[in-house]
C-alpha cells in the first residue's frame, strides 16, 4: 500500500467528538483504547490533501469566500467521472453539513404536523430532524431477512398514498445496514415517490465508499421525472475524512425546488462554508482518488476480519459483510441482553465503544455498529479485548 494506514494518531484532548464521547462513557479507559462509534476515520488524512492545504495557506488571504470556478469544476468533474452524473454549476447549493441540508428541506417542503417517511433502522439524525421540526415521523421499517435488508414497497406505497405524508428522507447507501441500493430497487422507490407526489431527500453522503463488486447508482439518474422532486445530498466529508471542515454539496436541478431550499437555508443564515472547506473539497476531488481506493481496500479487509472473528469464536453473533459505507452492522441478539445491559457491557467490560443499534430505531435493538475505518491492528486489538469478556457471557 502506498499510504500509511498503520499509524494510529491519538485524538485525545483534540476535541474529537468520538473520543470525548468515549471518555464520557467510561472515564477510566486507558490511552491505548480507541473508539469505533461516530463515522469519521482513525486514519491519517490523505497526504495530498494536507500538502495541498499547506501550500494554499502559505499565500492565502482568509477572507469571506464563496464557491469559485476551480471548486465547481472539481465537484462537477467528480460527479461525472466517478458517478456518471452530469450536473450543472447552478444546481449546487453549499451547506456546512448534510444534516443542515435535510433540516432545511424539512422546513422548505413540509409544515408542522406533516408526515415524513423514513426507512428504519436509519441514521438517527433523520428522526431528530423530524422531531425537532415538529413533523410526524412515519416509519416504513426495512425488511430484515437473515441480516439482509430490503425495502417494504407495499408498506411504502401505502404510506406514500396518505396525503399528510409529504417527504421521504432516503439513505443511499444505507447507514447503518450497509446496503447499496441497486437500480431496480431505486426505480421502485422513485416510481412510488412520483406517483404519490412525495418530495425526496436522497442522502448520498456515503456514495464514494462502495465495496468491491458493488456500484452506487445516483438516484437522480434512474428516472428523469424524479428530478423535479429531488434534493441530493453529497459531500467529500465521509470520502476523504474531512467532516471537521464542514462542506457539503447539495444538488437540486429543479429551479423552484432549489429556490425554496435556498430560502430555508438563508432564513437561518445557514449556508456559510469556510474557505478551507472549499479548498479541501477541490483537492479531495482532484488529487485524492488513489487514497480513497486504498481506504476501500482497507475497509473491505477489516470487515472480513470482524466477520471471521465472530464466525470462529462466537458464531451466533452475526456480522454480515457490507456493500457500502465503512460501518458494519453486527447482531448481538444471541446474547439476549437488554439494550442498556449490552451498552454497559460494551463500555465498561469490553471497552469496545461502538454506536448502539437501538439509537437507529427499535429495529436496531441488540445490534452494534462498528466503524471499520481504522488500522487493522487497532480493530484486532479491540476484538481481543472483547473476546476475553464475551467468553464469560456467550452461551
Ligand atoms: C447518512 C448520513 N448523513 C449525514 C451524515 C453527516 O452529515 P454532516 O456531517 O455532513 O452533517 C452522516 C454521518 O455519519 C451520515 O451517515
Amino acid at each position: 500500500m502506498k499510504y500509511d494506514f498503520k499509524t494510529l494518531v491519538s485524538r485525545k484532548g483534540t476535541g474529537s467528538e468520538k473520543w470525548e464521547q468515549m471518555y464520557a462513557w467510561n472515564p477510566q479507559v486507558g490511552d491505548d483504547v480507541v473508539p469505533f462509534s461516530v463515522a469519521d476515520m482513525e486514519l491519517k488524512s490523505p497526504p495530498e490533501l494536507i500538502d495541498g492545504l499547506k501550500r494554499f495557506l502559505d499565500n492565502a488571504v482568509l477572507g469571506y469566500t464563496m464557491p469559485y470556478d476551480g471548486f465547481y469544476d472539481a465537484v462537477i468533474g467528480w460527479q461525472k467521472t466517478k458517478h456518471n452524473w452530469n450536473i450543472k454549476k447552478e444546481w449546487i447549493v453549499n451547506t456546512p453539513g448534510v444534516v443542515d441540508a435535510f433540516y432545511a428541506a424539512m422546513r422548505a417542503f413540509t409544515n408542522p404536523g406533516d408526515g415524513v417517511i423514513i426507512f428504519k433502522p436509519v441514521y438517527y439524525p433523520f428522526s431528530m430532524a423530524i422531531d425537532d421540526n415538529e413533523r410526524e415521523l412515519v416509519n416504513c421499517p426495512l425488511i430484515n431477512t437473515n441480516g439482509y435488508y430490503t425495502i417494504d414497497y407495499d408498506k411504502f406505497d401505502e404510506l406514500a398514498k396518505e396525503p399528510k405524508n409529504k417527504l421521504l428522507i432516503f439513505c443511499s447507501p444505507h447507514n447503518p445496514v450497509g446496503r447499496v441500493w441497486n437500480k431496480e430497487e431505486l426505480e421502485r422507490v422513485a416510481e412510488i415517490a412520483i406517483k404519490n407526489d412525495l418530495i425526496v431527500v436522497s442522502d448520498e453522503i456515503w456514495n464514494d465508499l462502495i465495496m468491491p463488486g458493488y456500484d452506487h447508482t445516483v438516484f437522480a439518474t434512474v428516472n428523469e421525472q424524479l428530478n423535479d422532486r429531488l434534493i441530493t445530498c453529497t459531500a467529500p466529508s465521509k470520502t476523504f475524512n474531512l467532516a471537521g471542515l464542514a462542506i457539503s454539496n447539495i444538488i437540486i436541478s429543479n429551479e423552484n425546488l432549489r429556490k425554496e431550499f435556498k430560502k430555508a437555508i438563508d432564513v437561518v443564515r445557514g449556508g456559510t462554508v469556510n474557505i478551507l472547506g472549499y479548498k479541501a473539497c477541490e483537492i479531495g476531488y482532484t488529487k485524492c482518488e488513489g487514497w480513497l481506493e486504498e481506504v476501500i481496500k482497507l475497509v473491505d479487509t477489516n470487515q472480513k476480519v470482524v466477520k471471521k472473528f465472530f464466525e470462529d469464536n462466537f458464531p451466533k453473533i452475526k456480522a454480515p459483510l457490507i456493500e457500502g459505507t465503512y460501518l458494519q452492522w453486527v447482531d448481538f441478539n444471541a446474547l439476549k441482553m437488554t439494550n442498556k445491559l449490552l451498552e454497559k457491557f460494551m463500555h465498561m467490560e469490553a471497552e469496545f465503544f461502538l454506536d448502539e443499534g437501538y439509537i437507529f430505531g427499535i429495529e436496531g435493538s441488540g445490534y452494534e455498529r462498528i466503524n471499520l475505518a481504522a488500522p487493522t491492528h487497532v480493530i484486532e486489538k479491540a476484538l481481543k479485548r472483547l473476546e476475553k469478556v464475551l467468553k464469560k457471557v456467550y452461551k
